[in-house]
């Protein structure tokens, strides 16, 4: 067993990130400036956006899109109850209600076909309430874009990427936030794939979203602080909007760019892991990898692993049975998780917005059997193979 603790995830961050930030710190400009503008313009050129803003959090990216597409109260957004709070509590923040639609089996992604009942039935219930669709492309596997945006138009909803997982995913050869939807929205969260400790990005190929969001940023001041606070500048302003206070900081812009330089070679790793993971669980019939379809590059933010009934460290419950395998797991020291208990289960949408337990089954099916395990670019193969050997030594109930 291994002597010291693994943990899930760790950040990626080095010599070049310290640089990066002294840099900051010595040019006596800390907050938004030079570096989040270099590092909007740098990302948009990475992931092929004609605009990108950068804001405070992944959360902070997918409010500000919500309130520049117009969505406002009482209105009705679809979205997957397979994601992480972030993605519905965006839509309450603007006392909006999010509908929450089932997904697909392999990818746990939207349902472009339950979309299309869910957006149905919302038109009858809703009228022209029902404004947009939120699909997240859960783990950093590209949600099936062309079906739902298709399915969008059909219904005149405005499209909205959660692509808090995404970066640097490829769907049909085309970079998650290229413009595939309204608006595509990133998380630097400092669990993530690309961190710069809390932050996010905004991407659209809208000039006048991308403005507005510009502006909600900070205040809704019509001049950024830069302009505003640099040399030489004027101190005046004029407040033209309801604004917010979500802009993203030089210090953490400045992580942004180092991790963007090396967010190459860190996904490379994170492919190989996921690539022996793949081919150590292949022979293993308790365990169901996840997919990787042939029309995608997957960003392998997280490696989400289902068990089958073989592989239960304990009870006939696949819940308890998962719970008991994360457990197992953490006693030989592997850091596991698991994502995500559905949305609609939890309290808060159950007595607040009247979900209940059927409203979507495979999401429901499928969270009970799921086991998150330790994908980052910083394991060594020696982390790998205690990962791969904890997993079967549970699966085959070793000690
Ligand atoms: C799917 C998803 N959406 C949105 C967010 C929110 O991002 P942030 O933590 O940067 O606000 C997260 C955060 O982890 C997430 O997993």
């Amino acid at each position: 067993m291994r002597a010291t603790f693994l943990p899930f995830a760790r950040p990626d961050v080095g010599a070049d990130e310290l640089d990066e930030v002294r840099e900051v710190l010595e040019s006596g400009w800390l907050t938004t400036g030079p570096k989040a503008a270099r590092f909007e313009s740098e990302f948009a050129a990475r992931v092929g956006a004609p605009h990108a803003v950068a804001v405070a959090s992944g959360t902070a990216a997918l409010h500000l899109a919500l309130v520049a597409l117009g969505v406002g109260r009482d209105d009705v957004v679809l979205t997957t109850p397979y994601t992480f709070a972030a993605t519905a509590e965006a839509v309450r923040y603007l006392d909006a209600r999010p509908l929450f639609v089932d997904v697909e089996p392999d990818t746990l992604n939207l349902s472009p076909a339950a979309l299309d009942d869910a957006a149905a039935r919302a038109r009858r219930v809703h009228g022209d309430r029902l404004r947009a669709v939120i699909a997240v492309h859960l783990a950093g596997h590209p949600c099936d874009m062309d079906g739902l945006t298709a399915v969008a138009g059909r219904h005149g909803l405005a499209v909205v990427e959660d692509a808090a997982h995404a970066f640097p995913a490829t769907y049909r050869g085309r970079p998650v936030g290229t413009a595939e939807a309204s608006v595509a929205c990133f998380s630097f969260y400092a669990t993530k794939a690309l961190t710069t400790g809390e932050g996010g990005m905004i991407t659209t190929a809208d000039a006048a979203v991308a403005e507005r969001c510009r502006m909600l940023t900070l205040h809704g001041i019509d001049r950024d602080v830069w302009r505003r606070g640099g040399s030489r500048a004027s101190w005046r302003y004029e407040v033209v909007a309801p604004g917010y206070k979500a802009n993203l900081p030089d210090l953490a812009a400045a992580l942004g760019l180092a991790q963007l330089r090396r967010a190459d070679l860190m996904w490379k790793r994170r492919s190989q892991i996921a690539a022996r993971y793949a081919e150590a669980f292949a022979a293993e019939a308790a365990l169901d990898p996840p997919v990787a379809r042939p029309d995608v590059e997957h960003a392998w933010q997280l490696y989400l692993l289902r068990l089958r009934a073989g592989a239960r460290a304990g009870g006939s419950d696949p819940e308890q049975a998962r719970d008991a395998f994360v457990e197992a797991l953490a006693r030989r020291n592997i850091g596991a998780s698991v994502h995500f208990k559905p949305l609609h289960l939890h309290r808060y949408y159950r007595e607040r917005h009247g979900c209940r337990p059927g409203d979507c089954p495979v999401a429901e099916r499928e969270w009970r059997r799921e086991v998150s395990l330790p994908l980052y670019s910083r394991m060594t193969d020696s982390d790998v193979r205690d990962v791969i050997r904890a997993v079967g030594d549970v699966v085959h109930g070793r000690a």
